[in-house]
């Protein structure tokens, strides 16, 4: 029997069938068949050869903004060749078939999902391919006046021609809140949903994860598809093993 007609799966298929509102969340692993490389994954994952309090805190950054810059772009230049896989473009085609049943949370900062044409992607860790500026700009007279256009300098981050203050890329580091519409959005959707599918993600950065557990206490059917475990299967009525390009062009195919 292959994973395409187990009872699992199958069931599956039929709650998301019956389902008025599916709820999504992702994470590194839906662009791992993309060339994506993911965070925690034994040896293929960049916390297994980076640490994080290195690179992806604001603290890390003040240190040492070349540095963190520096991977960020090195991040960037990989993320703009891959392309969209067959997991994203399921979701995509979905949604254009189904609009407004499939709220979609990512915790990716690709931009796969807007390139496969994902609407209204619920963005929780922000976007790598934009900047942000690190302060608030030291020479502001009002709060809506903002820092100057930035000089560059190769290697290093652009910075305010008039305060001096940096851009850095606009991602959610650790012991950073999330953005607040987008992160509300996703609760809600969980909150409403039928079915949560929460897909190539190790649930084991919250809040993000958390939705999860939002979507099974408000009575949603909770499935993980993922090829190996995960530190929410213990939360799932259905744990399908196996990649997300295998398997959602599958249980998204109506
Ligand atoms: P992780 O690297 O923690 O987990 C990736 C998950 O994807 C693992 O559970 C893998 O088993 C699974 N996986 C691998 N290949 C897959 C495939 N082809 N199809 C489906 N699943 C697959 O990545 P995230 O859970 O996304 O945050 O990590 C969450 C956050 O931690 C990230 O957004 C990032 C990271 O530190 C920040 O940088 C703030």
């Amino acid at each position: 029997m292959t994973i395409d007609s187990s009872p699992a799966l199958q069931q599956v298929r039929q709650w998301l069938q019956d389902a008025a509102h599916i709820a999504m969340l992702t994470g590194a692993g839906v662009s791992a068949e993309s060339g994506v490389p993911t965070f925690r994954d034994a040896q293929t994952g960049l916390w297994a050869h980076f640490r994080p309090e290195d690179l992806a805190t604001v603290d890390a950054f003040r240190r040492d903004p070349a540095r963190v810059w520096d991977w960020y772009a090195e991040r960037r230049v990989n993320m703009r060749e891959v392309q969209p896989n067959a997991g994203h473009r399921a979701v995509a085609d979905f949604q254009r078939r189904h609009p407004g049943r499939l709220t979609l949370a990512t915790q990716n900062v690709d931009g796969l999902h807007q390139k496969a044409g994902s609407a209204d992607v619920l963005a929780l860790h922000g976007n790598i391919f934009e900047d942000q500026w690190l302060d608030p700009c030291a020479l502001a007279r009002r709060p809506q006046e903002g820092c100057s256009p930035a000089q560059a300098e190769p290697g290093r981050p652009p910075r305010c021609v008039q305060c001096g203050n940096l851009a850095r890329p606009a991602v959610v580091w650790f012991g950073e809140m999330l953005p607040h519409d987008a992160l509300g959005a996703a609760e809600r959707a969980a909150a409403r949903c039928n079915v949560m599918l929460v897909v190539g993600t190790s649930g084991a950065v919250y809040p993000a994860a958390g939705l999860a557990h939002v979507a099974r206490a408000a009575g949603a059917r909770v499935v993980i598809v993922n090829p190996h475990p995960s530190e929410l299967d213990d939360w799932a009525h259905a744990v399908l093993p196996g990649t997300s390009a295998q398997l959602l062009p599958v249980l998204l195919d109506f």
